[in-house]
């Protein structure tokens, strides 16, 4: 087993935010986005053959970044890693403790904060179990979550808010669609679906963030659902989409017929 040194040493060449910002307060904000957890998390994805290279940050947040990585064969996917802040302790009990499948986890910030990178994994492989457009979920471990790089060479897709749409009312439909089968099909309402949290990608929304996704069964899962619409609904009617009203979308997903069974 390698020493610390020896990792970090390891991490300093792969690693392209370790190589700058070596002296003073930059090492401490360095030390603040990899605390010698992450570091060692980070260490284990590259050892598992999953990364390679940690190049630059696609975002920076209070709660976490997005990194571009790459593996061996130089194919990229991004890097969420979270900050096992007391702010994000805060933020993501709630979430993490009205979960059925998380019930019995609590306490402990590392504790609490590595069940909802698990969590937001899981939510990921539900939505694309159901074929609804997420990043494809790769691993994760600890505080760090890795999945499919939305974007193409020219760099990371925009966020919905930073779109011109060709057709707006197309690009709602594909959203209100998401909202729809998330809950009839992957049994998932997202709860924080903006135009923060979607993506664009060749003209299709891939929608993001879904950590604090929760169970159709949650206790308040309609509130959310409520919410998530409204806020859909809010940003479309600003870009002249033809909306739906949000009684109509909110009866089609509790009650809407189910389609003619394939199988
Ligand atoms: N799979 C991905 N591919 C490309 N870019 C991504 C991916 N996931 C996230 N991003 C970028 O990183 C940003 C932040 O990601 P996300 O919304 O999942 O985290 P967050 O918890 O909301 O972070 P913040 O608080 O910084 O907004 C996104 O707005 C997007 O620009
Ligand atoms: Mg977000």
């Amino acid at each position: 087993m390698p020493s610390y040194e020896e990792t970090y040493a390891y991490l300093e060449k792969h690693v392209d935010a370790l190589k700058t910002n070596k002296t003073g307060d930059e090492r401490q904000t360095d030390g603040e986005v990899f605390d010698k957890k992450t570091l060692m998390t980070i260490y284990g994805l590259m050892t598992d053959g999953l990364i390679d290279r940690v190049h630059y940050p696609i975002s920076t947040g209070k709660e976490g970044n997005v990194f571009y990585v790459t593996d061996e064969d130089g194919d990229p996917a991004a890097l969420k890693i979270f900050r096992t802040s007391t702010s994000t302790f805060k933020r993501v009990s709630q979430y993490v403790e009205g979960d059925p499948r998380f019930r019995g986890v609590r306490g402990n910030r590392w504790k609490m904060i590595y069940a909802w990178v698990n969590k937001e994994y899981k939510n990921l492989v539900r939505y694309c179990d159901a074929e609804l457009p997420v990043p494809e979920p790769i691993a994760f471990d600890n505080n760090c979550l890795l999945m499919e790089y939305i974007g193409d060479d020219s760099g990371p897709a925009p966020q919905l808010k930073d779109c011109v749409l060709e057709d707006p009312t197309d690009t709602y439909d594909e959203v209100v669609s998401f909202i729809v089968d998330g809950w009839r099909d992957a049994h998932l309402v997202h709860g924080d679906l903006s135009e923060y949290n979607v993506l664009m990608l060749d003209g299709q929304p891939i929608m993001i963030d879904v950590g604090q996704a929760m169970t159709s069964d949650f206790y308040n899962a309609k509130d959310y659902l409520e919410r998530d619409i409204r806020n859909v609904n809010r940003f479309f009617r600003q870009r002249g989409a033809d909306v739906i009203e949000d009684s109509v979308i909110l009866d089609e997903t509790l009650n809407g017929e189910d389609e003619e069974d394939e199988e």
